[in-house]
């Protein structure tokens, strides 16, 4: 399966799914968010960090632009981004997409388009449709064969 729709009707339902999809991520998997302002795209990936295993609250990477999560059983990091504010190449550059891409951990990042020439054709794009106040449609797409089993898998679980 490469296409998968499912409704969250509050943020803890939103964690809750981003939990299951955390559960399954392995380093070098790559997950982009996309969706407007308020999304629920940090929402996601708070729940996200649980299912990964870290015991640190993930919190928004709007100003720090990345945030690095251990998780205790193998110290592998999910590494947490935020794009909103690079305009273009060099800004990527400059944050050092690259190494984090070549670091052996999981990346989850948040309005990834400036950064798409950079990233690997095997990722999980998700986009968060605002439905109402309080529900979000969450449509994942995989664009290779791990992304399409990820897909599967939060499909199955
Ligand atoms: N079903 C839902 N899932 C997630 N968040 C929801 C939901 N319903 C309401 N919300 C609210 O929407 C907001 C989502 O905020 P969040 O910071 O996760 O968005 P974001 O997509 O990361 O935005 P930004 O682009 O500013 O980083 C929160 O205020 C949350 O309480
Ligand atoms: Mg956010």
């Amino acid at each position: 399966m490469n296409f998968l729709v499912i409704n969250t009707d509050s943020p803890k339902q939103t964690e809750e799914l981003g939990q299951k999809l955390g559960k399954l991520l392995e380093p070098a998997d790559v997950v982009c968010l996309i969706g407007e302002l308020g999304a629920g795209k940090t929402a996601f990936t708070r729940g996200l960090g649980q299912g990964w295993g870290t015991t640190a609250r993930v919190t928004s990477p709007t100003f720090t632009l990345i945030n690095e999560y251990a998780r205790p059983n193998d110290g592998r990091i999910l590494f947490h981004l935020d794009c909103y504010r690079l305009t273009n190449d060099d800004d990527v550059e400059t944050i050092g997409l690259e190494d984090i891409l070549a670091a052996d951990g999981a990346v989850v990042i948040e309005w990834p388009q400036v950064a798409s020439g950079w990233l690997p054709d095997d990722r999980l794009s998700i986009e968060i449709e605002h439905v109402d106040e309080e529900t979000r449609a969450f449509k994942f797409s995989g664009s290779g064969e791990r992304s399409k089993w990820l897909v599967n898998q939060v499909s199955e679980s």
